[in-house]
């Protein structure tokens, strides 16, 4: 069975064939990412655009790399959710023409969903329960999926964590997508040098993010003299109190203010941010598998690249006999094989979208697609 996955749902215009839900026959990308650099963000408006005049190009690049006809394809699968409209319009839109002018199903994919589906297409899906972690630059996601239902344990209150480290970046005066950026000084730097206070939310498996990127501004204006005590070693369970940072208010970069921070104190500064949001994510994902006695966590999403937290994770996760499971690099930012795979689970469970499917920004993981 071959399926083509169209992913548009941000500043990535995406396109692969996938055969039988297993093997990648082509998977092309293009990234507007060069043209939002300047803005130090994405332009939905360039984003969108990028979409609409790269689609037909990157659908057929991918069916070249696979070697295959449109008539070969048997199922089209695209994001439908979440993300910005008029970048999911133009693949949605190019999805239900392509399904209708071959006579074949179409199916509407959560794109969050997806990015856990991009650890079984090399991989058998767990037979067992097992709990999902989302982390990229619009969502922090727990859930737990059993039968295949998806339940939502919880999820970022404010920031992103992908947005967390795109923001730090920005207030540090490096470049965007600020993640990759960070990842790397971090591996240079003490990742004991700063502490940042642990949010405290109501739900017990929900994050946040906004505060630590708050006090790295404090940090960046009134660098301190010496450094805080080092993380206390061993099991995360013997987590100690941690003292509470200075008020944060109000102390945002002003207008036009250039920051310079180099050297030791950028590299610890990186190193002490993601050693801190890494814990968070890894503490509150082993709390919940133990809540939900399941022995497998899937990962998924840009930030699932990440150095620290691909190592961290696996090793605190054995303790308690948890096995983890990160996708293969090229597949953890968005891309369209992602897509495919999970529009392929979505066709063996029976389920085919209708003309009438519409774009969903805000589509949650576990809705109706
Ligand atoms: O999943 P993704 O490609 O796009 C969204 O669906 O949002 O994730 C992009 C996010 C960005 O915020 C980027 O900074 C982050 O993933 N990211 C990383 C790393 N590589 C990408 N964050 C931390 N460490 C990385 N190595
Ligand atoms: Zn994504």
């Amino acid at each position: 069975m071959m399926t083509l996955g169209i992913e548009t749902s941000c500043d990535e215009t995406a396109c692969a064939v996938l055969k039988d839900g297993r093997k990648i026959l082509s998977n092309v990308v293009s990234s507007s990412l060069f043209k939002h650099k300047p803005f130090g963000g994405v332009v939905p408006e360039i984003a969108s655009r990028h979409c609409l005049e790269q689609i037909d190009f990157v659908f057929k690049a991918a069916l070249r790399g696979a070697r295959v006809s449109k008539e070969d394809l048997d199922l089209v699968a695209v994001t439908r959710g979440p993300g910005l409209v008029g970048s999911l319009l133009v693949g949605l839109s190019f999805a239900k023409a392509l399904a209708y002018e071959l006579g074949i199903p179409f199916v509407g994919v959560n794109h969050l969903e997806a990015h856990l589906a991009a650890n079984f297409i090399e991989r058998p899906m767990p037979k067992e329960p097992f709990v999902g972690l989302v982390v990229s630059g619009g969502h922090t996601e727990l859930t737990y999926h059993r039968n295949g239902s998806i339940h939502r344990l919880g999820s970022t209150v404010d920031d992103a964590v992908g947005e967390a480290y795109d923001k730090t970046a920005k207030i540090l005066g490096l470049g965007y997508p600020g993640g990759p950026l960070i990842d790397r000084l971090a591996q240079k730097g003490n990742p004991n040098a700063f502490r940042f206070t642990q949010p405290k939310q109501a739900g017990r498996f929900d994050f946040s993010f906004s505060g630590i990127k708050t006090a790295v501004v404090h940090l960046v204006k009134n660098p301190p003299l010496t450094p805080t005590p080092a993380w206390p070693a061993g099991r995360l369970s013997q987590r100690e109190r941690v003292k509470h940072v200075p008020s944060l208010s109000s102390l945002s970069p002003q207008r036009g203010e250039r920051v310079r921070v180099r050297g030791k104190f950028l590299t610890d500064l990186s190193a002490s941010f993601q050693e801190t949001v890494v814990r968070w994510l890894v503490e509150k994902t082993i709390d919940a598998c133990r809540a939900k006695k399941v022995r497998t966590v899937a990962v998924g999403g840009g930030v699932s690249a990440n150095s620290r937290l691909r190592s961290l994770l696996p090793e605190e996760a054995s303790l308690y006999k948890i096995s983890v499971m990160f996708p293969p690099f090229p597949l953890t930012l968005d891309n369209g094989a992602m897509i495919a795979r999970r529009g392929y689970e979505l066709h063996q469970q029976g389920r085919r979208s209708d003309w009438k499917l519409s774009a969903h920004p805000n589509l949650p993981m576990g809705g109706r697609t």
